[in-house]
């Protein structure tokens, strides 16, 4: 079985990763066979998932941008991923030199990867931490040398919640980071949905039970639990929406915008709310 160098010791490469499976939808090539494997079984459900992903990429890159255009130059990206083209700080960066950039991420394969491509910067980081336990995050060193908790903050959970079953009490960590931050600052948030996917939900199920299969259970949500992650924000216009109708902007995205006509793209919900 192929081990490429950037492979982290002690990872088991035959069990497929989310983070990994997302690489290879965005054309990235940070991914196994056993996760190409397990991204083509999921496509042969949904072809449409390498749009939304795209579309997922194009509202953070814009939400970014409106983050600082509001004056907030501070982010905390939990659920990062693997860097691939347009990461959130080089996104932020060309807006600002100012910008801060914390990732979190549980994936030991997105953790080492930004570790390597962030060697040298000053002023981003990546944390090995859980979206379940807020707490670890909030007292990473990482998050204390970079952020300044009392200005706001902008922070991203995109494409990361539904990878939390209610169990997990996704919404008491929302709620535990939204405490920690100060006014004005942002969440930017991403959500799948079998709202707007443009298939009946059984053949959009299929998807969700190879997920299920590799033990990363994908939950559906429908729109207004979605915008129960909000409490304690107020949505900004035009509120949470299918990803490309959130402040589309085709000139900023460029080649890599999402193509409005794609109905895939569609699938989901997109929104960013201001902490009062
Ligand atoms: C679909 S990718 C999204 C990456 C990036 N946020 C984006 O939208 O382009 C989801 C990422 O969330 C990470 N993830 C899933 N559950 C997590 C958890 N409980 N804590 C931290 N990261 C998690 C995965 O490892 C993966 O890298």
């Amino acid at each position: 079985m192929e081990r490429p160098a950037w492979a982290p010791p002690g990872i088991d490469i035959s069990v497929p990763s989310v983070s990994r499976i997302y690489d290879y939808y965005l054309g990235g090539s940070h991914n196994f066979e056993v996760d190409r494997q397990t991204a083509r079984r999921a496509m042969e459900f949904m072809p449409g998932l390498p749009k939304i992903m795209q579309a997922n990429r194009a509202f953070m890159r814009r939400a970014v941008r409106h983050a600082v255009a509001e004056g907030v130059t501070q982010f905390l990206d939990i659920g990062s991923g693997i860097p691939t083209f347009g990461n959130v700080h080089e996104i932020a960066r060309a807006a600002t030199p100012q910008a801060r950039v914390v990732y979190v991420d549980h994936d030991p394969v997105a953790v080492a990867h930004s570790r390597a491509v962030l060697t040298g910067d000053e002023h981003t980081d990546i944390v090995a931490a859980d979206l379940r336990r807020p707490k670890e995050i909030l007292a990473a060193p990482e998050v204390g040398r970079l952020l300044d908790l009392g200005r706001p903050v902008a922070l991203l959970l995109v494409a990361v919640l539904h990878f939390l079953e209610d169990t997990d009490d996704p919404y008491a960590a929302v709620a535990e980071l939204r405490d920690a931050l100060a006014p004005g600052s942002l969440l930017i948030l991403t959500h799948a949905s079998y709202e707007g996917i443009p298939l009946p939900e059984e053949v959009a199920g299929g998807t969700v039970s190879v997920y299920r299969d590799i033990r990363n259970p994908l939950v559906m949500r429908t729109g207004e639990q979605i915008r129960g992650f909000f409490d304690g924000f107020e949505l900004l216009e035009p509120g949470l929406v299918s990803m490309p109708d959130w402040r589309p902007d085709r000139a900023e995205d460029g080649a890599d915008a999402e193509s409005p006509e794609d109905p895939y793209a569609f699938s989901g919900f997109g929104g960013v709310g201001r902490k009062a």
